[in-house]
């Protein structure tokens, strides 16, 4: 049985609440019932804990998660150079293959009711070759989430991303702003521009939380605006 509700949660950078906010998502899930799990394709940079390679993302992805799976299904490609993906898997000599990418996300969502796909970087990031996080997530033909990390220049940021998105003829479903930089100024005229400009709903606000997990995120988020939620 195939997963009911599935997303793939892009941004405007890196390092600007992907992982939070796919992670608040699956709290939410989870929190209802749902048999939620986190995937996190491609993820470079990595720790020995225990013996056993560890990438932060993929540890909040699965903390946050309801259905315990193999990290290999998790994280096809989980790459030891904090770099771009690209350049990380030629480091390692690794090629990475969209088929087996496609193959680790058809079983987690055979598995699960629910199903959140953290993008890698921002929507233009290269994989490998010509190969991209868009190419990758129109692949997996999934509806995407859009987080705007709250910054300075987020507006233009927040707008080629919405375009790349529907240029790949892909659905944005909703948009989260998320504070990113906690000294910005004009933050509501910020989010306004945007949300006159884009069309996807807003799911929601996140302020900057003074512990960023992802129970404290998904009190912010109104998920119920996204299609098929589940819950
Ligand atoms: N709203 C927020 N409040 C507090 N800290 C945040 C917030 N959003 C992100 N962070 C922190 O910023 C860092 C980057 O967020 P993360 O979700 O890992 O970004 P990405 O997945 O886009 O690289 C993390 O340490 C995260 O805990
Ligand atoms: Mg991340």
């Amino acid at each position: 049985m195939a997963a009911s509700f599935q997303c793939f949660v892009t941004g405007t950078d890196t390092e600007i609440g992907k992982t939070l906010i796919s992670s608040a998502l699956l709290h939410a899930l989870a929190q209802r019932g749902v048999r939620a799990a986190g995937m996190k394709p491609i993820a470079a940079g990595t720790e020995m804990r225990g013996g056993v390679m560890h990438n932060d993302d993929v540890d909040s992805l699965m903390a946050a998660s309801s259905v315990e799976l193999p990290m290999e299904w998790v994280v096809p490609y989980l790459l030891r150079e904090p770099a771009a993906p690209h350049w990380a898997a030629a480091m390692e000599d690794v090629q990475i293959e969209p088929a087996h990418i496609r193959a680790c996300h058809a079983r987690i969502a055979d598995v699960a009711d629910a199903v959140v796909v953290e993008g890698v970087g921002g929507f233009r990031v290269p994989l490998a070759g010509d190969y991209d996080s868009a190419d990758l997530a129109a692949d997996l033909g999934l509806p995407v989430v859009l987080v705007v990390g709250l910054r300075l220049g987020c507006i233009n940021h927040a707008l080629l991303t919405a375009e790349a998105i529907a240029a790949r003829g892909l659905k944005l479903v909703g948009w989260v702003a998320n504070l990113a930089d906690p000294q910005m100024r004009h933050v509501e005229a910020n989010v306004q521009a945007i949300k006159e400009r884009v069309q996807a709903p807003l799911l929601g606000f996140v302020p900057r939380l003074h512990v960023a997990s992802a129970a404290n995120a998904a009190e912010h988020l109104n998920c119920s605006l996204l299609p098929g939620w589940l819950g």
